[in-house]
């Protein structure tokens, strides 16, 4: 079978925007961020040099990025390490990963979610199904705010099934709920009057934040379905949170609602998470501006994170989210951190974590160290924003009592903050790589940026990097660690601001529309220290396209076309799976989620695993490669150019409960 497909014509980019999502995307996910000034003004990255760069990023990718020279360099960075999937030889498959025949890439106009042959989904629970006790059945006539607090939120983002009770019958979904199309959920949308419009805003505010669900199965090798049970828990707009870490009391997160600068309302616009190695799980807030509607003369802290713009009229439901009001002009400052939440226990509430810093969080990615401390990778997913680690003042303490588990929750309250440095040693070599640095923010207690105290790094952390000149990136989506070589994978989704004028090693694509990953390995395998080396894997983009330079790790032969790259997980055995948001918009396909080899012979082999939906983004991999069966979020399925809940563009998830599209998570198993 040909992976790399018939060139073909790429859809018009009628409706798209310049950022590659489509236009309605981009208005519900982030308001617009593409259409709106940069948010880091701060002329970061300077270290580059750009007369050696710009000859190496303007040649073809067959005679420089997949020059045998690069490949060689390139293996020679890589490890020993498992063999990866082998598609196309009947489901043969090495420990630890699957089999499986990579499909074809689907165009972006076909309504149905794709996987291999031999291969089945299942729905596990979507948009407007009961969670918490008493929850009414979906109606999407008839949704009220009360009835959305109980039930399933929109847009799942990350997802991931925590056993329960150790057994392999019994866990417990976690998903977060990033924000709302508006225009697809409710019937009335354009035409309800001032009442229905309210009632419409406040349904949309409790679709947000994140869900608990208890699943059962009959065996391993059956579908999870969600059942009844005191674990099930919707966390909304009315949860509790404590604020933790070093910022927690500070002046910069009191408001006239609590004094204390000690409590939070809510959780918003969680997008990428992760589960800890304590078993819990983390999701980071991130275009939470969106939701504020700006003070009268924006502060520059405030504009840095975006606060500039009209919102979305929920001022009117909770006066806090208008800053024209003095008394809640620090209620930002409580949003956009990384969230702990204890799914095993209803009645915890869920943590703010300000030692991890204060960003446009995508998510967190944790690892025990050698050393024992907890490592945390973290992304702040805008154009020219900066790549962050987190290292824990304690260690952990293994083995499965609750006292360990006690103090394992406790690790992500000190720390040390770093943000990252890039610097390339040229493309002579033919490779994308070089050296880099975590520089301090807080280390020891102390902060390390001139001008900031410790509160105000971690508040204000955007503003303090500036200071400091990390690497501005092309839009650093989901960072994990391997947990097999402990290697760290960035996906940068895209920057097509980037010029060829602000280029470097680590962005060296102009208008970069379709992304790349990035490979940072930690010096001496020693993810508490300050320096490491880097190398891209992947290029992203059609390989048939020749405009388009492409690398894929070193392999030579056929790949499928990835654009995009947001989310980012692991089977087992090492292997990295990648999923996509807005390929639509840059090669013309569905999104979907990719089997890459990062270690081995086939190292860079891109082989597609599924497609989600016209419209969707594929969310919140897991790759439960030891229990046979993967997990996606299937994100704004059926957001396409002119569709409206009258008139949708999707069906996903096909079950005859609604006329349009619902946001489902959705397992993925052999046939
Ligand atoms: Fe919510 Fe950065 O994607
Ligand atoms: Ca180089
Ligand atoms: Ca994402």
């Amino acid at each position: 079978m040909t992976l790399t497909p018939e060139r073909r014509t790429l859809l018009p980019m009628l409706g798209r925007t310049h950022g590659t999502r489509s236009a309605s995307v981009c208005h519900w996910k982030c308001a617009d961020a593409c259409t709106r000034p940069d948010e880091n003004v701060s002329g970061a990255e300077r270290f580059v040099d750009v007369v050696r760069r710009s000859a190496h990023v303007s040649a073809s990718r067959r005679t420089v990025l997949g020059s045998s020279a690069a490949g060689a360099a390139l293996a020679a960075l890589s490890v020993a390490g498992p063999v990866a999937a082998a598609p196309g030889r009947g489901g043969a498959a090495a420990p630890g990963t699957f089999g499986f025949t990579a499909i074809d890439p689907v165009p972006a106009e076909v309504d149905r979610f794709t996987v291999p042959d031999g291969w089945r989904w299942e729905t596990i629970i979507s948009w407007g199904d009961p969670v918490e006790t008493g929850a009414p059945a979906f109606d999407a006539e008839a949704q009220t705010p009360e009835k959305q607090k109980r039930q399933f939120g929109y847009n799942n983002d990350y997802l991931d099934i925590l056993p329960l009770a150790g057994s392999d019958r019994r866990g417990l979904l976690v998903a977060n709920h990033e924000y709302t199309n508006d225009e697809l959920m409710f019937p009335d949308y354009a035409t309800a009057d001032a009442a229905g419009k309210l009632r419409n805003t406040e349904t949309a505010m409790y679709a947000h934040g994140m869900s608990v669900v208890e699943v059962r199965r009959r065996g391993p090798r059956d579908a999870w379905k969600p059942v009844r049970s005191r674990y099930n828990r919707r966390i909304t707009l009315d949860t509790e949170f404590v604020i933790d870490g070093p910022a927690a009391g500070s002046p910069l997160l009191r408001t006239s609602e609590d004094p204390t600068g000690t409590r939070a309302y809510g959780t918003l616009n969680n997008c990428a998470g992760s589960t800890t190695p304590w078993g819990t799980v983390l999701s980071g807030e991130e275009n939470v501006d969106q939701y504020f509607s700006k003070p009268a003369v924006p502060t520059a802290r405030e504009a840095r994170y975006g606060l500039t713009s009209a919102g979305r009229g929920w001022g009117a439901v909770q006066s806090r989210f208008d800053l024209a009001n003095e008394g809640t002009r620090n209620e930002p400052n409580r949003f956009f951190w990384v969230v702990e939440v204890d799914p095993e226990d209803p009645t915890a509430p869920p943590v703010k974590h300000t030692a991890m810093g204060r960003f446009k969080h995508e998510g967190a990615s944790v690892r025990i160290d050698a050393s024992g401390h907890a490592v945390a990778y973290m992304g702040d997913d805008n154009r020219f924003d900066y790549l962050y680690k987190f290292v824990s003042r304690d260690t952990f303490r293994p083995g499965p009592s609750q006292a360990a588990r006690r103090h394992n929750t406790t690790l992500l309250s000190a720390g040390d903050l770093y943000v990252a440095k890039f610097d390339g040693d040229g493309t002579e070599d033919g490779v994308y790589d070089g050296t880099g640095e975590w520089l301090p923010l807080v280390v020891g207690g102390r902060s390390f940026v001139p001008g900031y105290s410790v509160e105000e790094v971690l508040v204000f952390t955007r503003n303090a990097a500036d200071v400091v000149q990390p690497t501005a990136m092309d839009r650093p989506e989901d960072v994990e660690p391997s947990p097999v070589t402990g290697y760290v994978y960035v996906a940068c989704t895209n920057n097509t601001a980037r010029t060829a004028a602000r280029l470097d090693e680590a962005n060296p694509r102009p208008a970069n529309k379709d992304g790349h990953v990035v490979e940072i390995i930690e010096d001496g395998g020693d993810a508490t220290g300050t320096t490491f080396t880097w190398n891209l894997v992947l290029v992203c983009g059609d390989p048939d396209d020749p405009s388009v330079p492409t690398y894929f790790g070193g392999w030579q032969g056929e790949v499928s076309p990835i654009s995009c790259p947001d989310n980012v997980a692991f089977d087992a055995a090492g292997n990295l799976w990648v999923s996509t948001d807005g390929q639509p918009g840059s090669i013309g396909y569905n999104d979907g989620l990719f089997l890459v080899p990062v270690s081995g012979p086939e190292r860079g082999r891109v082989q597609q695993f599924l497609a989600v939906p016209t419209g969707a983004e594929t969310c919140g991999p897991q790759v439960k490669s030891e229990d046979g069966y993967v997990l996606v979020a299937v994100q704004h399925p059926g957001d396409f150019p002119g569709a409206s809940y009258a008139a949708p563009a999707s069906t996903f998830p096909y079950d005859g409960v609604f006329h349009g599209p619902r946001p489902s998570c959705v397992q993925v198993l052999p046939a």
